[in-house]
């Protein structure tokens, strides 16, 4: 049966018979003995194997080339060697797929730009191999804390016909024939003969239909893909993307940031437990992060600070920041602004209330000054916004207002304001960019390189 190395390295004892299947990371053979290092995935540490020259399979060990999968029965014995504890002694060994000298990963120390060219095969490095063991490890948490809370995990479309933030950065779904549009008598394109009968997109956010479960079964929270057509090549934004949203029934803005601190403080302590040797590896190797760093992070509490007070901080300190981007009130915070509040005023992460309501949803709850919303987004050090939430306008005739000042059309919507019509309660959620939460956690600072196989502008090879 097969063991895995994770396993191996926790529970194996002295003498043990192990079966081990993983991918050839080095050798060293000399006319006696042979050592292969190896890695099955599960674990940040690799397996030394030992051959003894003795073996009659021993010729056999110069097919194998570095990337090649391998099956070994051996016994578990107390390494001499250093950097590891154990290794295993092998009776017999099978090679399943060999890999000819072409393969990409014959050496160590690649850029990561090379890697992302390789997306298929670069899991099988020990970058890549952290980051998506953390990644998982982050998605557990995520809802091992929302679940410890008494919020239920709600499914929300990904095909919609609402355009959540009222921005035009959707991609359409459509079954259309597109060299062959149907048209309408005003010549325009017919969406009554597509698929749904109107006008379709990828959601670029569960939180609308998770307004509606969360005023049924209380509080509630979203996990899945997100998709956004914004063309941005940047470093934290991705056109596929994963987010997490919960929404609480009977809730306050206050209640909103709460959840966001105390979500994101339990993430820090625990992944630093769950994940040592990973993020040991990351912080070693791209020193952007550490475990002391994110250990400490679930130790203190967030800045907070509402917009005005930010940005009053942010013009006096203008002349020494030199931002491109000139600070007055009523802009929205460009990353640089809000990585000068969390790096060098605060030094940690930092919670922004009360947006000018220019620039943020229609559905976000208007303050009684008439000009900022009850918004909030926690911004990190390195990342800027990873974070952004707000308590929900529950007032019908603002929220209708709202809507016509960003050309929504309340009919469009009518099942939205029922939410207002019929027992309506004050609610309050927030989106968090799980993809922004592996960055901080891994220290990347490509978010390219915290999803698998990322989804940008022409980006769709793999
Ligand atoms: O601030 P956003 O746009 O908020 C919403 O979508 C709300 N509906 C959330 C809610 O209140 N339920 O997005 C939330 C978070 C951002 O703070 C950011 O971390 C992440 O999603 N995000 C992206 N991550 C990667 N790539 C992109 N293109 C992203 N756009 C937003
Ligand atoms: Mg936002």
């Amino acid at each position: 049966m097969r063991q895995r190395f994770k396993t191996i390295m926790t529970e194996g004892k002295v003498d043990q018979k192990v079966t081990i299947f993983g991918w050839l990371r080095s050798k060293r053979v000399s006319k006696n003995v042979a050592f292969l290092v190896v890695n099955d995935g599960s674990t940040q540490k690799d397996l030394q194997l030992v051959v003894d020259g003795t073996n009659p399979d021993f010729a056999k060990l110069s097919e194998l080339g570095t990337g090649a999968s391998l099956r070994a029965e051996g016994v578990l014995k107390a390494s001499l060697g250093k950097g590891q504890d154990m290794e295993v002694h092998v009776d017999s060994f099978e090679i399943y797929g060999a890999s000819p000298e072409e393969y990409p990963l014959q050496k160590k120390g690649h850029t990561l730009e090379f890697l992302r060219e390789i997306a298929h095969l670069r899991g099988r490095t020990n970058s890549f191999g952290a980051v998506y063991r953390v990644r998982n490890q982050l998605a557990v948490l995520v809802h091992e804390f929302f679940q410890g809370r008494g919020f239920q995990w709600a499914h929300t479309p990904l095909i919609t016909a609402s355009d959540a933030e009222g921005a035009g950065e959707m991609f359409q779904v459509t079954t259309l024939p597109l060299d062959k549009l149907p048209r309408d008598d005003k010549g325009a394109i017919d969406f009554k003969q597509d698929f749904f009968g109107k006008k379709a997109h990828l959601t670029v956010s569960g939180q609308l239909n998770g307004e509606a479960l969360a005023l049924s079964i209380g509080d509630i929270y979203t996990f899945g893909p997100t998709f956004r057509a914004e063309n941005s090549n940047t470093t934290r934004h991705l056109a596929e993307f994963w987010m997490v949203e919960p929404e609480m029934a009977f809730a306050t803005l206050k209640d909103d940031m709460q959840l966001a601190e105390d979500f994101l403080r339990y993430v820090f302590a625990e992944i630093v437990k769950r994940c040592p040797e990973e993020l040991d590896f990351l912080g070693t190797h791209y020193k952007n992060s550490s475990v002391e760093q994110i250990a400490a992070l679930a130790s203190q509490d967030f800045g907070r600070i509402t917009y005005t007070d930010a940005v009053k901080e942010l013009i006096a300190a203008s002349n020494s920041a030199k931002f491109e981007y000139p600070v007055s009130w009523g802009i929205d915070l460009q990353t640089e602004h809000e990585r000068y509040l969390a790096e060098v005023i605060f030094k940690k992460p930092v919670i922004v209330t009360d947006y000018p309501k220019d620039f943020k949803a229609f559905y976000m709850r208007l303050n009684d000054d008439n000009k900022t919303v009850a918004a909030m987004d926690v911004i990190a050090p390195r990342i800027g916004e990873i974070i952004g939430g707000s308590q929900r306008e529950d007032r019908i005739d603002v929220l209708k207002s709202r809507m016509r000042d960003f050309h929504i059309a309340p009919e469009d919507l009518s099942w939205y304001i029922d939410l207002r019509r019929f027992g309506g309660v004050p609610h309050a959620g927030f989106g968090l960019g799980f993809e922004r939460l592996v960055q901080y956690v891994t220290g990347m600072t490509n978010i390219r390189d915290v999803i698998p196989f990322p989804r940008f502008p022409q980006g769709i090879h793999f």
